[in-house]
């Protein structure tokens, strides 16, 4: 049978697709890397269908293998028998921890594996901070973590952003103006949507940057006409005050 790499979203459980929710619901073990991934797939499937597998918070190359092996070699045979899936928030395809477990699966074990996309961060990003993202407009996909400021391209979406306040200074100094959002489209935690630093400057892994060079020069989109603002501002799910 198969193994399904399910992408869940930004971690709404009405973000889930609705064929990510059809699977969820055939699958015989639903394998959760994690606490907020799991709290949305227990929306669509009974906890007696949930497995977590943990994975140490490290950056030891030996013991991730030997992490992502472990759980290959857990997975493997229960999805020769039947179906099963392994579910990520966003999508199982942009950096998710998804894609260790295939590379693993495929080198060590024989499954077959779909994968059923999600939204990703990297699209949620513009409607919760009201972006509008113009045909021909460049975005680069960057990590900062730990305080680093990425520079170079004109648009950037930045992952995995750690230390607001060294990342902003550093984006701030390179000429770029930063608008930052915090655990978007979440049921678990506070949404915030800020450019002050300060707002959030404590640590929380589900922050993410959206940064652009100041006076970039571009063409203007079509229909676009004086004295009008088309950024959104709604969450969509209305949870700004979870
Ligand atoms: C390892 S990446 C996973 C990306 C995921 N696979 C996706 O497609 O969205 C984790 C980073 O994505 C960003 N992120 C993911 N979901 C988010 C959310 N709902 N709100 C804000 N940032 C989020 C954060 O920067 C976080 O550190």
């Amino acid at each position: 049978m198969t193994l399904y790499g399910i992408g869940l979203g930004p971690g709404r459980a009405d973000l889930v697709t609705v064929r990510g929710k059809q699977t969820l619901q055939r699958a015989d073990v639903v394998y959760t890397p994690g606490r907020l991934s799991r709290s949305v797939a227990s929306e669509h499937v009974p906890d007696t269908r949930i497995s977590d597998l943990s994975f140490p918070m490290t950056h030891d190359a030996d013991e991730l293998r030997t992490a992502w092996k472990a759980a290959a070699g857990e997975i493997a045979p229960r999805a020769r028998e039947g179906c099963t899936a392994f579910v990520t928030l966003g999508d199982p395809n942009v950096y998710s921890t998804f894609g260790h477990l295939r590379r693993t699966l495929e080198a060590f074990h024989s499954v077959e594996i779909e994968i059923v996309p999600g939204v990703s961060a990297v699209t949620a990003f513009t409607t919760a901070l009201g972006i509008e993202i113009t045909a021909g407009s460049s975005l680069a996909l960057r990590e900062a973590a730990g305080g680093v400021a990425p520079t170079g391209p004109d648009r950037m979406i930045l992952f995995k952003v750690t230390d607001v306040p060294s990342t902003h200074e550093g984006l701030i100094e390179s000429g770029y103006d930063v608008v930052y959002g915090r655990r978007l489209f979440m049921e678990s935690g506070e949404t915030v949507v800020t450019d002050d630093p300060q707002a959030v400057a404590d640590r929380d892994y589900y922050t993410l940057a959206y940064a652009e060079k100041r006076g970039i020069d571009d063409d203007p989109p079509t229909a676009a006409f004086e004295g009008t603002d088309t950024r959104a501002t709604d969450l969509g799910g209305g949870n700004h005050d979870e």
